[in-house]
């Protein structure tokens, strides 16, 4: 019995051990929400201005937060909480044996209160400026004490939401089965009882069709464990992708993502833009952006506080400002490095919707997307958090026969194929490589990268 308590306890400190050494890559990992205790008091108060966002129609926008204690301390920080009411009360325990944790989800992202107001500490009083993405629900600003570690609430703010929180945003771009297909795929609020997914689309001078979408979704079950199935839930909404086919080579196209609600009414995107693939053969010239291990970063700077991630801004922008030369970009896995906080992935959509709209934009799945004990995954690691490459496959459409094994080829120009092999996943781990086939005679070169 004593070798079993020892084992056990073996067991107990490796997996806590593996605990902390997994989640070391994602911030909101540091916030102990836990821990939470409620402290709220009179003196203390958060304020967010304005109220409404989106009022034309905008998925991304500033607010400003100004706050005030009687007790201010250095690592007093504030936590964007979405959706606004983020007491326990939304979440049920997963065991009844479990007293549930006062709060029970991660802030969408955090702050330090002392961020932006370097006399905080001496005056109590601070103000912050956030930027907000829209993802279909609404917001409050959540003022804490005691670090990171040893949260306490001390205030909370009014709420602020989009006009339309449910609208359609952030289409991603991906080759289909075939050269002359491309497939768009986005996130909205409405699931298929609420409204008909469709895509308006056509050549810029021509006219236009509209294309129906298929709508996915998934529960807290689909996820495999902490913290994608506890603290880092979030609703996903619904994904929706829509297969534009018999593409003129090399056109210009115009789109828009709609909604047709019960009542009779459609919900629009704005208008994006994209140009077909070439046709197979065709002499043409393209040009091909690969990376992997992006991840995401907030413009406002929070969530940041380890500096872990900053360059991905320095690499979406560089790529948004080059775009007019690019063909087709490849994020080879890592993607947004949610590790399990589902709400990241709405801000990476919204992140790389500038290039993902307009060129196809095609992931791989990396061990930050699929790694979990037990669950299948080449390495039996903690890395995805939970999520188990649900997120990957469902976020992003891949043209695979199975969208859980992301292997697949597209046709795009005379001379390449590019092919992918899921990045850290496969049987050779961390192999990638784009090959030449020269196919009048059958011979491949294989240059792996
Ligand atoms: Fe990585």
């Amino acid at each position: 019995m004593k070798k079993l308590r020892m084992i056990f306890f073996t067991l107990l400190i490796l997996s806590i051990f593996h605990q902390v050494v997994s989640d070391v890559h994602q911030p909101l990992s540091k916030v102990a929400i836990h821990n939470t205790v409620f402290a709220l008091n009179q003196g203390s108060s958060i304020k967010a201005t304005p109220n409404l966002l989106g009022l034309k129609g905008q998925t991304t926008e500033w607010v400003t937060l100004r706050y005030s204690t009687p007790n201010p301390k250095i690592d007093d920080w504030i936590g964007v909480f979405s959706p606004a009411n983020f007491s326990a009360s939304t979440c049920p325990a997963e065991n009844t044996l479990v007293n549930p944790p006062f709060l029970c989800s991660a802030p969408i992202k955090f702050q330090y209160a002392n961020f932006s107001s370097h006399n905080y500490k001496n005056t109590g009083k601070g103000s912050l400026k956030l930027q907000l993405i829209n993802q279909r629900s609404d917001f409050s600003f959540a003022l804490f004490t005691g670090g990171l570690a040893n949260p306490k609430l001390v205030a909370v703010s009014n709420k602020v939401s989009f006009l339309n929180p449910n609208a359609p945003v952030y289409p991603r771009l991906a080759q289909g089965k075939t050269w002359d297909e491309i497939t768009v795929t986005w996130t909205s609020g409405y699931g298929i009882s609420d409204a008909e997914p469709f895509v308006e689309w056509g050549r810029k001078e021509g006219k236009l069709v509209q294309s129906p979408a298929g709508t996915l979704t998934f529960d807290r079950n689909t996820m495999c464990g902490a913290p994608a199935r506890t603290v880092g839930w979030r609703d996903p909404g619904y994904i929706h992708t829509s297969f534009l086919k018999e593409l003129w080579p090399n056109k210009e196209y115009t789109y828009k993502l709609g909604h047709r609600l019960v009542n009779g009414t459609t919900v629009w995107s704005q208008e994006y833009q994209f140009k077909s693939s070439p046709y197979p053969g065709q002499n043409s010239v393209q040009r091909v952006v690969i990376f992997g291990d992006m991840g995401k970063a907030e413009a406002d700077g929070s969530n940041e506080y380890n500096n872990f991630q900053p360059g991905s801004l320095n690499t979406t922008n560089q790529i948004i400002q080059d775009l007019n030369d690019i063909d087709v970009v490849f994020h080879i896995g890592d993607l947004c490095y949610a590790n399990g906080y589902l709400s990241q992935w709405d801000q990476f959509t919204a992140q790389i919707e500038p290039i993902a709209s307009k060129v196809p934009y095609m992931t791989a799945s990396g061990n930050h997307e699929r790694d979990w004990p037990g669950s299948g995954s080449f390495y039996g690691t903690l890395d995805s958090g939970g999520e188990s490459g649900v997120l990957a496959q469902t976020m992003f459409y891949v043209p695979a026969e199975n969208r859980e094994k992301f292997w697949y080829s597209i046709d795009y120009d005379r001379n390449v194929d590019q092919v992918e092999v899921g990045l850290e996943i496969g049987p050779k781990p961390r192999v990638w490589r784009v090959y030449q086939r020269k196919r009048g005679k059958g011979n491949v070169n294989n240059d792996v990268a």
